[in-house]
């Protein structure tokens, strides 16, 4: 009996590991969850908004429609069917809405994004309010345009896993309803490109502005605590998150608070040696193979080399594009990499500056000696942001992030926000 139970066990420790090794051989650096989430449903949230807010930027917003891609009520329904349908992906469980869900402001509320048979990938997904104000698309800009982002979420490997638009076009062609729709807005058949067109479409409709901080702007001194106004000024002042949350630092960007610019602020160079990445990531960045360097940022180590994998500048290594920060708080957890789950985390990691260690650290990125106090102001500043529809949301959000900041400060490092500035190393060595 007990030479048997010894028999068996190295062979089911066998078993396991060859399956282990081979789902490794296949899949990659390509984690596994079998949590694939449902896909939501439109509801209220996912219905195109009125441009009847506070803090609306009429003249913005009509320099972002391209003039090859007219909004039209009907082009824009047929984009948001086509944002909810599982079978644009390649088994027909995955649609764009299911990372990009409504009810969490168009985001999946992970640290990275769960695809096609539950594959996880590297980056967080970013929010679709206000998205048509991007300059460029994804984390490092790789994407030019919202039609061509869209082409590559279809066809990426752990996102919906289309080998091909073709497959994409042909997976919904024979639909009546799909043929009827693109007839109707196009005039022809369903095509790759006016089916980007359509999502684009609906994607430029997502604006989100109305937030108390815009009726503080508009006049109404009470729209915001006091709290949030000193978090303002700070903001402007001693913490500098103007000097990239911002046109330029004199000129505030109030439709998304970015500079449309990208820069290394530390975050993915805590767990990666990047130096070696960037010599591995060189073939494939000259191939300009954009298929390949999609899978590279979404799928493998290689995501943390940020702009670099589309630069191939040394001092675009680990560089990341300055996200807007209106509705912020409702879109946790943050950075490219989804690694900070609360606000206090992030303002922790402003406030100790940049590490010793990294060679690439943009030079605002520098300790800020913020006390208790100017982290809750900051963070009352940022909750301000949020737009109406997602008021309720928020609030307990905050409270939660609140909470978990009570018991949970992993980055809190005194010492170093009130120290003087770390010596940064050169380039070489990193
Ligand atoms: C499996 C989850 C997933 C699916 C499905 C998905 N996305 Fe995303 N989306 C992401 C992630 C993760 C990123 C960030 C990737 C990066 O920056 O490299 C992203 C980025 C974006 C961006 C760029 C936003 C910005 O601020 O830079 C847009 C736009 C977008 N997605 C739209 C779509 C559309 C449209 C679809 C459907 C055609 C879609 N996504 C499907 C996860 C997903
Ligand atoms: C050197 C430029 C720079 C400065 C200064 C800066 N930021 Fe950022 N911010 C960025 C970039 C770039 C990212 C994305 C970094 C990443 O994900 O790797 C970011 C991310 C964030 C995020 C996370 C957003 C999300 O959706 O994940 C918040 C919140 C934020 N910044 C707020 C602030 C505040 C508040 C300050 C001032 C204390 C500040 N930033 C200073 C460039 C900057």
């Amino acid at each position: 009996m007990k030479t048997g139970m010894r028999g068996l066990l190295p062979q089911s420790i066998w078993i396991a590991l060859s399956i282990i090794l081979l789902a490794r051989f296949v899949f990659g650096q390509i984690a596994i969850t079998d949590a694939q989430p449902p896909i939501p449903k439109p509801d209220a949230l996912a219905q195109p908004r009125s441009p009847g807010q506070a803090g609306f930027p009429v003249n913005q917003t009509r320099a972002a429609i391209p003039p090859d891609n007219p909004q039209t009520p009907e082009k824009v329904a047929l984009g948001e069917k086509l944002f909810f349908d599982g079978r644009l992906s390649a088994d027909g469980t995955v649609a764009c809405a299911s990372c990009h869900n409504p009810d969490l402001a168009f985001t999946d509320r992970r640290p990275t994004s769960v695809g096609i048979r539950g594959r996880v990938g590297h980056r967080n997904a970013p929010t679709l309010l206000n998205v048509l104000f991007n300059q460029a698309e994804f984390w490092d800009g790789r994407a030019p345009t919202l039609e061509e982002q869209a082409s590559l979420s279809i066809t990426n490997s752990v996102e919906m896993g289309q080998p091909s638009m073709d497959a994409a076009v042909a997976s919904i062609a024979a639909i009546d309803d799909y043929k009827k729709a693109f007839h109707r807005v196009f005039g022809r058949p369903p095509s790759g490109p006016n089916l980007l067109r359509a999502i684009a479409a609906y994607e430029r409709t997502l604006y989100s502005f109305n937030a108390p901080f815009d009726h503080f702007l508009a006049g109404d001194k009470n729209a915001i605590s006091d709290s949030a106004k000193r978090g303002w000024a700070l903001f402007n002042g001693q913490a500098s998150c103007n000097r990239c949350h911002a046109i330029t630092i004199d000129q505030p960007n109030f439709v998304n608070f970015t500079d449309n610019d990208f820069h290394d602020t530390g975050i993915g160079i805590v767990r990666y040696k990047v130096v070696p990445l960037a010599r591995r990531a060189e073939q494939l960045v000259d191939s300009g193979d954009k298929g390949a360097i999609d899978r590279a940022a979404i799928q493998t180590d290689m995501s943390s080399l940020g702009r670099f994998l589309i630069t191939r500048q040394e001092i675009d290594i680990a560089s990341f594009k300055t996200p807007g920060l209106r509705n912020v708080l409702v879109t946790a957890p943050y950075f490219h990499d989804g690694s900070q789950e609360t606000l206090w985390d992030v303002m922790d990691h402003y406030n100790k500056g940049g590490g010793p260690h990294d060679p690439f650290i943009d030079e605002a990125i520098q300790p800020l000696a913020l006390r208790e106090q100017d982290i809750d102001d900051l963070v009352a500043f940022l909750a301000s942001l949020t737009s109406p529809e997602y008021a309720e949301q928020g609030a307990k959000e905050l409270e939660r992030q609140r909470a978990l900041s009570k018991i949970s400060r992993p980055l809190r490092d005194t010492v170093r926000a009130f120290g003087p500035k770390p010596s940064i190393p050169p380039m070489s060595s990193p």
